[in-house]
């Protein structure tokens, strides 16, 4: 996984920003859906998972620019990004998540997502993490943010070595991404 900062006055930060201010004064806020009590981030729930194919849950609001924003600017800058940082150029590019967590109680439990490559930027305004299971060592190992800034990623979901992750935050946390296959 690659995790980098951009300075503030990239074009990509100042789209994040100006989207930033437009999403908390959306409705989006008003539609977190999910189980606060049932967080639950630890190895031995993905070992549940994974062996007793036991339930997950989470706790955060989907965002797409279905809720009156236009994310153009955003997208062109990300794919950028991901083309500096790795290289590759044939690809098609599908948009995927858009989350928000909320204060507090915000959190998305061990799942594995579809193949491809991934760049996500994440906002956070206290504690907050990605974290994951190296597909190799099966190590877990969290990656956590840096509060008040843009924290970008860049992985890749791999069709015969599963990636497991979660996301905790203790404060509320935003997160956008692109999916390259
Ligand atoms: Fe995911």
């Amino acid at each position: 996984m690659i995790t980098f900062e951009l300075p503030k006055d990239h074009p990509l930060v100042a789209c994040l920003d100006d989207m930033l201010i437009w999403l908390l004064a959306s409705e989006v806020p008003n539609r977190i859906v999910g189980q606060a009590d049932k967080c639950d981030l630890s190895e031995e729930k993905l070992n549940d998972r994974i062996e007793n194919n036991s339930a997950n849950y989470c706790r955060f609001a989907r965002f797409e620019s279905d809720d009156g924003y236009n994310f153009d600017d955003i997208q062109k800058y990300s794919i950028e990004q991901y083309v500096e940082k790795t290289g590759r150029k044939d690809f098609s590019m599908i948009p995927v998540a858009k989350t928000l967590y909320p204060p507090k109680e915000g959190y998305l439990g061990w799942h594995i997502d579809q193949v491809g490559g991934r760049i996500y930027a994440a906002y956070a305004e206290g504690k907050s993490f990605f974290r994951y299971r190296d597909p190799e060592t099966k190590e877990i190992i969290t990656s956590w943010d840096k509060p008040g800034e843009w924290n970008f990623r860049i992985f890749d979901f791999d069709e015969k070595n599963p990636m497991w992750h979660c996301v905790g935050a203790e404060d509320m946390r935003i997160s956008i991404g692109y999916r390259f296959v």
